[in-house]
């Protein structure tokens, strides 16, 4: 902890990660690392000595301008932490900051809901303070590097398969675009719940590792596939959408998190009533999701996949590779 001077007042201060300013076509160039003051910690919320905070795309949306108002900066980038408690417990964070009784229980409904990073400061820094609601135990079998993949990634998968598309074991499932954070966990995950996971992937070699990884069957992005589907877990967007529809079986699924590629493919509104699929979306998880993701991980040997694992000072580098969509799994930073 260093001490800075602000308008007289001596201010302690922390390393961070932090977006200065929003460039839609080069996000890299708001970025800012350095010296920042530490956390506020209003009533009822509590610090978290991060130890391992892991890189998403909704940083790299951030840097962009989407999804926050160039008011809001500079804001610490990151939703994700695993790390030590004031009491030196290991604890994982939940990225999502809302109420759950204006949610009808579920604070992922909660209309005031945001993610860390969005209107408080997120995880990449030394220290992150979070309400004490958003604690869940890092259980020991879990690294944190491990850990600190959950609470975005892998609990939006979770929610995806099991809260949403609510598949019974033995389904088929299609995941787009193999190689993402979300869909590696997806494949991850699913596999474990005893789905069959059929994956794309522009990349010969990310189809390899997904087959690897778990997948039943990986197939180039757009390919006829041998059979229709049960539900198709979608991430990509425009890119993959229309063969996301046409992958279904009447009556299928398509439970759509994310639109990397863009977010307006043509709706194919013929294809929808006529063969009765159901569009649902899917934003996060409740806390109580994470803890039973903690759980699952622990019961089913499950531990996610890191791409590469690089100090918090190179945080530039780990949203470089994200930038230009070179990685299989997870980016984490390690403080
Ligand atoms: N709603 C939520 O709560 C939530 C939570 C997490 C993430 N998300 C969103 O979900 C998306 C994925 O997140 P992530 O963190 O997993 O990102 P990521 O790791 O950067 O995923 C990128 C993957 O998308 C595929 N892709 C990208 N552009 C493509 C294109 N033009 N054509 C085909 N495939 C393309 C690539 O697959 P291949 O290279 O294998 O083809 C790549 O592996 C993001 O848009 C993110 O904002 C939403």
């Amino acid at each position: 902890m260093c001490m800075m001077h602000r308008r007289g007042a001596s201010v302690h201060t922390m390393f961070a990660v932090t977006a200065a300013r929003i460039d839609a076509d080069d996000p890299l160039a708001g970025l800012e690392l350095g010296e920042r003051a530490e956390p506020a910690v209003p009533d009822g919320w509590t610090t978290v000595t991060v130890k391992a905070a892991a890189l998403n795309h909704h940083d790299v949306w951030t840097l962009r301008g989407v999804g926050i108002s160039p008011d809001r900066l500079p804001i610490v980038l990151g939703c994700d932490a695993a790390g030590l408690d004031s009491d030196g417990n290991e604890v994982v964070v939940h990225a999502v900051i809302a109420n759950p009784d204006a949610g009808g229980g579920d604070e992922t409904l909660d209309p005031g809901r945001s993610l860390l990073s969005e209107r408080h400061d997120g995880t990449f820094a030394e220290r992150v303070a979070v309400p004490r609601r958003n604690l869940v135990p890092k259980p020991a079998a879990l690294s944190f590097a491990q850990a600190a993949c959950l609470p975005t990634a892998y609990l939006t998968a979770y929610r995806m398969l099991f809260g949403r598309a609510r598949l019974e074991p033995g389904a088929t499932v299609l995941v787009q675009g193999a190689g993402g954070g979300v869909a590696t966990a997806l494949i991850l995950l699913g596999r474990a719940a005893g789905y069959r996971i059929w994956a794309t992937s522009r990349s010969e070699a990310k189809r390899d590792r997904a087959v690897e990884l778990g997948a039943d069957q990986a197939f180039p992005a757009g390919t006829r596939l041998p059979d229709r589907v049960d539900a198709v877990m979608e991430t990509v967007g425009e890119a993959t959408w229309g063969h996301s529809l046409r992958a279904l079986r009447p009556g299928g699924t398509i439970v759509t998190c994310g639109a990397t590629s863009g977010a307006m493919p043509p709706a194919d509104l013929n294809r929808i009533f006529f063969l009765q699929l159901s569009v649902v979306g899917s934003t996060m998880g409740t806390r109580d999701q994470l803890g039973r993701l903690v759980r699952f991980c622990e019961q089913t040997g499950v531990r996610p996949l890191i791409d590469r694992t690089m100090p918090l000072d190179q945080a530039r580098d780990g949203l470089a590779a994200m930038i230009s969509g070179e990685l299989f799994g997870k980016v984490v930073l390690t403080v």
